[in-house]
């Protein structure tokens, strides 16, 4: 492959931004792979209705063939178009929380190809909530499977660097729209049942969904994380997120934290630590990072954190456990599928 196209959108009401998006998606309608941001994390997008694009999407970021993947669209009326009905609760869904960090698992129409849902009966579909997505997405006018915009088993992409390090020379272009918002991918529901079951944890939370549609069920595989429980969308049943160093994830009080990084120096190891803002100044280490102040400000800074250390700096990552609750579950059940052990 050639290399990599980039497109610059500083602003997106200026012609030239129109322009460079109009370009991005005549890429995508002649079955190219094209990276764009989302208000989650950045997306390798393909034409959903065409087997051979969709086709390149595996093949660029390596990944497996049963993962099915999120099919994007515009607008409610388009999102319609892709599944064969839509129970009531989904209805109240779609009105509070699309355009936003929320994908619905619902029946197939069979409008994508099969590749797009690898070959289940059901398929994810999404309205992301970012004014270069839904520009980009009307001037394509066809549904757009995308997935995080990663090498498979990669931490998610929450900039344009971040795809370009992963994937350059191997997509046709990555839309530059600067740093995504949640950073955290969005929560994956299956609505294909009388209650819905969050799939994945994301920028939705639990609570908010309850207090719009009564109570939401979690699926088994992600409150029992031994192999116990096979987990409902297949992409939860991989390694995923992994930095280049072992990461550890340490609960407790901060004092454990220390002693554990103690231990580590004394056998020789460099230890970099990712932090919230309150817990930075207490710990010492040979490399820290603030993942910041508030839940929010984590969710969004857990990827850059995850990528920030390399095999050159340090031999192991250490981090602060956060509550298991509101945005918290998201970056608990990613910081889990990276860390390679979880003193809890
Ligand atoms: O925020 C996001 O959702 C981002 C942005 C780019 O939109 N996309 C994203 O896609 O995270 P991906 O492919 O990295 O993760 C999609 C997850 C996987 O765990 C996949 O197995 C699950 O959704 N999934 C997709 N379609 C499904 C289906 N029909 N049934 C069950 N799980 C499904
Ligand atoms: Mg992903």
């Amino acid at each position: 492959m050639n290399e990599t196209k980039r497109f610059n959108i500083k602003d997106i009401n200026e012609a030239k931004s129109k322009a460079l998006i109009t370009e991005a998606a005549q890429l995508l309608r002649a079955g190219q792979t094209v990276a764009f941001p989302t208000e989650t994390v950045y997306g390798l997008g393909a034409d959903a209705t065409n087997s051979e694009a969709v086709a390149r999407i595996f093949q660029a970021k390596g990944r497996p063939q049963d993962n099915p993947l999120i099919a994007h669209v515009a607008t409610k009326e388009q999102l319609k178009k892709l599944v064969t009905e839509i129970p009531d609760y989904v209805d109240k869904l779609i009105e509070k929380f699309s355009p936003g960090p929320i994908t619905y698992v619902l029946p197939s129409n069979g409008a994508c190809v099969d590749n797009v849902t690898a070959g289940l009966s059901t398929i994810g579909v999404r309205i992301p909530d970012h004014p270069i997505a839904i520009e980009l997405l009307k001037a394509c006018n066809v549904p757009i499977a995308a997935p995080s915009a990663n090498l498979s088993g990669k931490p998610s992409p929450t900039s344009a660097d971040h795809v370009w390090q992963d994937l350059n020379g191997r997509i046709a272009g990555i839309v530059d729209g600067g740093p995504t918002g949640v950073g955290v991918e969005s929560t994956v529901v299956d609505c294909t049942q009388k209650i819905p079951i969050i799939l994945r944890p994301g920028g939705v939370t639990r609570e908010e969904l309850e207090n719009t549609v009564g109570p939401v069920m979690m699926d088994p595989a992600l409150v029992d994380i031994s192999e116990n429980e096979k987990p409902r969308a297949p992409g939860m049943k991989y390694t995923h997120y992994a930095p280049e160093v072992p990461l550890w994830i340490i609960d407790g009080p901060l004092e454990r934290m220390q002693e554990v990084i103690n231990e580590q120096r004394k056998i020789g190891n460099r230890v970099g630590v990712l932090l919230s803002s309150a817990s930075y100044p207490q710990i010492q280490a040979d490399n820290k990072w603030i993942l910041g102040d508030h839940i929010q400000e984590i969710a969004s800074k857990l990827y850059d954190g995850l990528r920030y250390y390399k095999q050159s700096d340090v031999d192991i990552i250490i981090c602060e456990s956060f509550p298991d609750e509101g945005l918290g579950q998201a970056v608990m059940n990613r910081l889990r599928k990276a860390a390679s052990v979880h003193l809890k």
